[in-house]
């Protein structure tokens, strides 16, 4: 079985060099973060897009009538989407990365995140029955393995943080081993939906209607089939 630490121990380059830059100053942070191909690991630039659309999604099928939802930005890496999403309304947004640089650059730049530096397997017991939705973008155990051991022990380490009714939420693209390989054979209840690219149609209206209707996630599906180009997803899983 392919080992959990084997997807961060060797953290993405973009986060090295990140820090790197840090330590000589948070001019040169600041400057290093607008460059190009920053954000090929982590969201930068498209961050409030992102979490913009989980917003409504969350919204439209997760709403705890009035109460806060806390959600869990799990393997968040510069933690972007996470910080978004805390702007909303009744939203209260904890960030996990098992990165050592992002540790770093968090505690420097955002001291006041609330962050936990763990992988998923370590994330502390007191979390146990804590949030509402966990949200997980393009996490790598989920996106370079299709090790259903693994996906079997990280789902049931993630349902344990979930309250009841709680909700996970994977949104990633197919790659050719990944979770989609055994969302059949893992006994879990959940539903696929099909994404738009981010920058179409980012709009509160239209996300509403697009969430609703399931016929338009499945002409999505069949244009980008026709396209060939590869889709992006959400999986939500119930907790069980
Ligand atoms: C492609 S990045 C995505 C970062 C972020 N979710 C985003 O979309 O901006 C994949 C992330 O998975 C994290 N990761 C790898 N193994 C992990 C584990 N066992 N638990 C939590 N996160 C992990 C990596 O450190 C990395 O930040």
């Amino acid at each position: 079985m392919i080992k959990i630490t084997d997807f961060f121990t060797k953290e993405p380059r973009t986060y090295t060099e990140l820090n790197e830059s840090l330590n000589i100053s948070s001019e040169e942070y600041h400057k290093k973060i607008l460059e190009n191909k920053m954000d090929s690991h982590t969201q930068i630039k498209d961050a409030p897009l992102f979490s913009r659309r989980l917003e409504i999604f969350i919204k439209q099928f997760f709403f705890d009538r009035g109460n806060k939802t806390i959600i869990l930005d799990c393997g968040c890496g510069l933690g972007l989407i996470g910080m978004e999403l805390e702007k909303y309304k009744n939203f209260e947004v904890f960030l996990s990365e098992p990165s050592e640089s992002i540790k770093k650059i968090i505690d420097t730049i955002y001291p006041n995140k609330k962050f936990l530096p763990f992988p998923i397997e370590k994330i502390p017991k007191e979390f146990n029955n804590f949030f509402d939705v966990i949200y997980l973008r393009e996490v790598y155990p989920f996106t370079r393995s299709n090790d259903i051991s693994l996906h079997t022990e990280l789902i049931k380490m993630l349902n344990e943080k979930l309250k009841k009714n709680g909700i996970l939420i994977f949104e990633q693209i197919k790659n050719s081993e990944d979770l989609f390989d055994n969302l059949e054979k893992l006994k879990i209840i959940y539903k696929k939906f099909y994404l738009l690219p981010v920058r179409c149609f980012n709009f509160r209206w239209f996300h509403k209607i697009y969430f609703n209707i399931d016929f338009l996630s499945s002409l999505t599906k069949l244009a980008y089939k026709l396209s060939n180009k590869k889709i992006n997803h959400y999986i939500v899983v119930k907790k069980y």
